[in-house]
C-alpha cells in the first residue's frame, strides 16, 4: 500500500507497537459512505470555485463512487498502517484517479472531514431512531385501544393505589417515548451544521463556498467558528444524553414486564417466542429480552459519561482523544435502535390476563379515596372525610373485607353521610370512569389521549 499521506517530515516510520495504537480503522470504517459523501461534495465545491479543474473533479467523484463500490463487495482491502477511513479512502482514490486524487485534500484537513463524517452518519442515526420510536409508539396506542376496557391496580410506591386502564398505562409510555422523539429532532439540529471550510483549526486560504457545500449535503447551516467546529462534539452528547432517557424509559417499561409476568403479578404471559428457558431448571420461562434491554440502558448510561469525561478537559481545538468518541457512538445507536426494535415486536405478542388484573383492582381499597370524596360532596371537610374512610378501612381490615363489601349500617356508623347509593359509587369502573379531567385514568379521557397521540403521528 502507499506510504502514509503526512510522513514528509519524518525521517524514520512509525513504530509498529504506535501504528496499532493509534488506528482507528476497525471503528471507522462505518464511516465510509460518509466520508465519500462528504468528499463528493468538497470536491463539487472545489470544481464549482475553479480550484479544480471540472475535469479533475469529475475525475475524483467518479473514483470515490468505485471506491464506495468497491468497499460495498467487500472487495477492498484495509491496512491499519494506513490508520483511518479517511486515509484509506484518500489513498486507494489515489491508486484509482492518479494524481489528481491528491487535491481532494485542498483546503480541508481530517480534522473538518471527521466533524463532517459524524454529522452526516448522526443525521442519518437520528432518523432511524425517529423511525423505530414512531412504531413503538404505534404499537403501544395500538395496544392502548385494544384493551380500552381492561382495568387493573395503579401503584405508588409499588403498593395498589387506585384502578386504573390499562390503557392509560400504555399511554403513559406514549408520552415518555413522544419526548424523547422531540429531543432527537432537537438534537438533529444542531447535528446539521456544516464544519467544512474550518480545515485544520483555523479556516483555509482558498476562496472555497461554504454554503455550497452545506447545500449539497443537505445542511441548513455552517459552523460559525472554525476552532470550535473541529473540536464540538456537543451533538454527539446531546444524542448519548437523549439515548440514555429514551433507554431509562424502555428500562422502566421492561421492568414493568418482568414484573408482570412473575407468578406473583401473573398480569401478562410472554410470547413464547420472546421468552427463554433455563438449562437446569425445566419450568422456567423467563422474561431475558426485558432484562437485557434493562441491562443494556447501563451500557448507554456509560457511554453518555465517557462521552463527558472525554471531552471536560480539552483545550482548543482538536485533539486526538476525539478518535475515542466514534466507538460510543456506535455502540449506543446499535444499542438503543435493537432496543426499541426488539421491544415494539415483543409487546403486540403479550397476553394480558384480565381476569388476574381485575381481581387485584377489587383488592386492597382501591376506592378508598372515591368515598372520601363521596363524603366530600355530602358537605365534609377533605380532612374530616380522610379520617372517616380510614377508619372504616381499619375495620375492614380487621373484617377481612373491602369497603363494599361492609354493610350500609356498618358503613353508616362511620358517618351519617353515607346513603345507600354508595355501592354504585365504590365499584371499580365507576372510580375509574369519574377520573374523566384531561390527562385523568377515565374512559372518555384516555380516548381523548389516543385520539390525541394518533393525530400527533398522523
Ligand atoms: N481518526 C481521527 C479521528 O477520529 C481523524 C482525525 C485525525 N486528525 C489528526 N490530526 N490526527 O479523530
Amino acid at each position: 500500500m502507499a506510504d502514509k499521506l503526512w510522513d514528509g517530515r519524518f525521517s524514520s516510520g512509525t513504530a509498529e507497537v504506535v501504528e496499532r495504537f493509534t488506528a482507528s480503522i476497525d471503528v471507522d470504517r462505518r464511516l465510509y459512505r460518509y466520508d465519500i459523501e462528504g468528499s463528493i461534495a468538497h470536491s463539487r465545491m472545489l470544481a464549482k470555485t475553479g480550484i479544480l479543474a471540472a475535469a479533475e473533479a469529475e475525475a475524483i467523484v467518479a473514483g470515490l463512487e468505485q471506491v464506495r463500490a468497491e468497499i460495498e463487495s467487500g472487495g477492498f482491502v484495509f491496512d491499519p498502517r494506513l490508520e483511518d477511513i479517511h486515509m484509506h479512502i484518500e489513498s486507494r482514490l489515489t491508486e484509482i484517479v492518479g494524481p489528481a486524487a491528491r487535491k481532494v485534500h485542498t483546503g480541508r484537513s481530517r480534522n473538518d472531514q471527521v466533524a463532517l463524517d459524524l454529522r452526516l452518519y448522526l443525521r442519518d442515526a437520528l432518523e432511524q431512531t425517529r423511525l423505530r420510536l414512531i412504531a413503538l409508539e404505534r404499537v403501544l396506542i395500538a395496544l392502548a385501544r385494544a384493551h380500552i376496557d381492561v382495568i387493573l391496580p395503579g401503584y405508588t410506591h409499588l403498593q395498589r393505589a387506585q384502578p386504573v386502564l390499562l390503557a392509560h398505562h400504555f399511554m403513559a409510555y406514549v408520552e415518555m417515548f413522544a419526548r424523547d422523539r422531540e429531543r432527537f429532532a432537537d438534537c438533529r439540529r444542531r447535528t446539521e451544521v456544516m464544519p467544512l471550510g474550518s480545515a485544520a483549526l483555523a479556516g483555509t486560504t482558498f476562496p472555497i463556498d461554504r454554503a455550497y457545500a452545506a447545500g449539497l449535503l443537505g445542511f441548513p447551516e455552517v459552523s460559525a467558528n472554525s476552532l470550535d467546529a473541529v473540536s464540538d462534539r456537543d451533538f454527539v452528547i446531546e444524542f448519548l444524553a437523549a439515548a440514555g432517557l429514551c433507554m431509562m424509559h424502555l428500562s422502566r417499561l421492561s421492568e414493568e414486564l418482568v414484573l408482570w409476568s412473575s407468578a406473583e403479578f401473573g398480569f401478562i404471559e410472554l410470547p413464547d417466542s420472546f421468552a427463554t428457558g433455563s438449562s437446569i431448571m425445566p419450568q422456567k420461562k423467563n422474561p431475558d429480552v426485558a432484562e437485557l434491554v434493562r441491562g443494556k440502558t447501563g451500557r448507554v448510561y456509560g457511554h453518555l459519561m465517557g462521552q463527558l469525561t472525554l471531552m471536560k478537559g480539552l483545550p482548543l481545538s482538536y485533539n486526538r482523544d476525539l478518535q475515542e468518541d466514534k466507538a460510543a457512538l456506535f455502540d449506543a445507536v446499535d444499542t438503543l435502535c435493537a432496543c426499541l426494535e426488539v421491544t415494539a415486536h415483543m409487546l403486540p405478542g403479550i397476553e394480558v390476563r384480565r381476569e388476574r388484573m381485575a381481581a387485584a383492582a377489587e383488592q386492597g381499597y382501591l376506592n378508598a379515596t372515591d368515598l372520601a370524596d363521596y363524603l366530600v360532596r355530602q358537605g365534609l371537610a377533605f380532612r374530616e372525610a380522610h379520617h372517616v374512610v380510614g377508619r372504616a378501612v381499619r375495620e375492614a381490615l380487621a373484617a377481612g373485607r373491602e369497603l363494599h363489601e361492609l354493610a350500609l349500617a356498618e358503613l353508616q356508623a362511620h358517618s351519617p353521610l353515607i346513603g345507600a347509593d354508595v355501592f354504585d359509587h365504590l365499584r371499580t369502573r365507576e372510580v375509574v370512569d369519574r377520573r374523566s379531567c384531561p390527562g385523568g385514568t377515565g374512559r372518555s379521557a384516555v380516548l381523548a389521549a389516543i385520539a390525541a397521540a394518533e393525530q400527533r403521528l398522523a
